[in-house]
């Protein structure tokens, strides 16, 4: 049965800055932690950096071409914030800036609807010398960039995303340190979330006090699918534990103006949480548009019978006051990160948050796969799974709908193929495969078949 989308869903694609543009060092853009970490011998496999990466500051317009020629309606990217605001503090960079517009009107001639992601993981590195996430300061240069950019872009971006993911800046990037900046410090960690948290509501606050009433403002979260092994009390203790710490120790202050009492609980052999100060709360409950949900795979955990001896201490964890809890690979099949494949989670997510937060439109930020694509004898990628994947996370999405849930949009991870973090290069998200020797871009089957659903507004049968 063909299943056809609500007029007016947007259709998209996203990016990120650091993973795509490339030009590192060009007119005036300082390093960020993803710069110093990439560089850093052993942090990212095959010591791929961010250097060069799809080529995208150069090839803008090839790329929104690309863009208007796969039928997109929106594209999702990010602003590098060493690139606008060098060093993080102080005057703008205009040729940051310049690229930036230039961006958005090319978007706009070709009809593309931008979405602006202010924060996407590539913090100035001057102020992680100063201290980082876990610092309160932090925060507030955060407010400061907000306002810079919504000064030179509020004219002509209407839908702003704080930040992306504030998960994996606080875990993997203070906690298991596998992401920039690498530290491995359960404190830290906590204290990054909350004043990523703060920077949020801080943020929100100097977009709305600089953009035209009809912008909208956002965050994008990867909240957490978690299951349960089993009914047993400790395993759906493990999952409450985790659902803590991968997506309430966020939506409990953004969109409900407090930290959930059982994250402080489980988290009280840690810190006392002192760094959260007295008017914190309301400054990160503001009033949102919409709320961006990311989703990959889910989580399967289980926990420990009281008294039983814990797993043994290994590597530095993501999960600060989860000890016990052990992480089990899905059944099932899985996409070339060893992700498992299974929509339902996203679609549980999309009812939760229309249970949790009524009222609150909600857009599918991210979602894709990566795959083993090569291409084939005559240049021509296919990648049959990715549509398989596409279409059976598009079809959770309309279920959701279907069951009263306000979704309006959905954006493909990731347009290109591009620089995936600690993995580099070698696994590729892109609808359009990138070869890297020549910057050649070649839409894999996948971008054809969603330019498809795109045009129509259909997922086929
Ligand atoms: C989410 C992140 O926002 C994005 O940067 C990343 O490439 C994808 N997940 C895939 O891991």
């Amino acid at each position: 049965m063909t299943v056809n989308f609500p007029p007016g869903f947007l259709w998209g694609a996203a990016t990120a800055a650091y993973q795509i543009e490339g030009a590192a060092q060009q007119d005036g853009r300082t390093p960020s932690i993803w710069d110093t970490f990439s560089h850093t011998p052993g942090k990212v496999l095959g010591g791929d950096t961010g250097d060069v990466a799809t080529d995208h500051y150069h090839r803008r317009a090839e790329d929104v071409r690309l863009m208007a020629d796969l039928g997109l309606g929106a594209y999702r990217f990010s602003v590098s914030w060493p690139r606008v605001q060098p060093g993080g503090r102080g005057p703008a960079c205009q040729a940051g800036l310049d690229f930036y517009r230039a961006l958005v009107d090319d978007l706009l001639a070709h009809g593309i609807r931008p979405v602006l992601t202010l924060y996407h993981w590539d913090l100035p590195q001057e102020l992680e010398s100063a201290g980082g996430w876990p610092e309160r300061g932090t925060a507030h240069r955060f407010a400061d960039y907000a306002h810079l950019v919504a000064e030179a872009l509020g004219d002509r971006v209407e839908l702003w995303t704080t930040l992306n993911e504030p998960w994996c800046s606080a875990f993997l990037g203070y906690g298991s340190g596998v992401h920039a900046p690498g530290r491995t410090d359960d404190v830290a960690a906590l204290r990054a979330a909350h004043h990523l948290n703060l920077a949020h509501g801080l943020g929100a606050q100097a977009l709305r006090a600089a953009l035209p009433s009809r912008a909208a403002v956002s965050v994008t979260l990867n909240p957490g699918a978690v299951r349960a092994l089993t009914d047993s009390p400790p395993d759906l203790d493990a999952r409450r534990r985790v659902d803590a710490l991968a997506t309430r120790i966020f939506t409990g202050p953004m969109l409900h103006g407090e930290y959930p009492a059982d994250l402080i609980a489980d988290t009280a052999g840690i810190t006392d949480w002192s760094f959260v100060h007295g008017g914190d709360a309301a400054a990160v409950h503001h009033p949102l548009d919409s709320l961006g949900v990311n989703y990959y795979a889910p989580f399967l955990v289980s926990g420990q019978a009281p008294g039983a001896a814990g797993p043994p201490a290994g590597e530095p964890s993501p999960w600060p006051g989860a000890g016990g809890v052990t992480f089990h690979r899905p059944p099932g099949k899985r996409t070339a990160m060893d992700w498992s494949v299974d929509p339902t989670g996203l679609y549980d997510l999309l009812t939760r948050f229309a249970r949790e937060a009524p009222g609150l439109p909600l857009m599918v930020t991210e979602n894709g796969a990566a795959y083993d694509d090569k291409p084939d004898g005559e240049g021509a990628v296919h990648d049959p799974e990715r549509i398989a994947y596409l279409h059976a996370h598009l079809d959770a999405v309309h279920r959701a709908i279907g069951d009263g849930v306000d979704v309006c949009g959905y954006f493909l991870w990731s347009l290109l193929d591009n620089f995936e973090w600690s993995y580099g290069y070698g696994k590729r998200f892109g609808a359009v495969y990138v070869d890297y020797a020549t910057q050649v871009r070649t839409p894999k089957s996948s971008a054809r078949w969603y330019e498809r659903v795109a045009r129509t507004g259909q997922l086929p049968p």
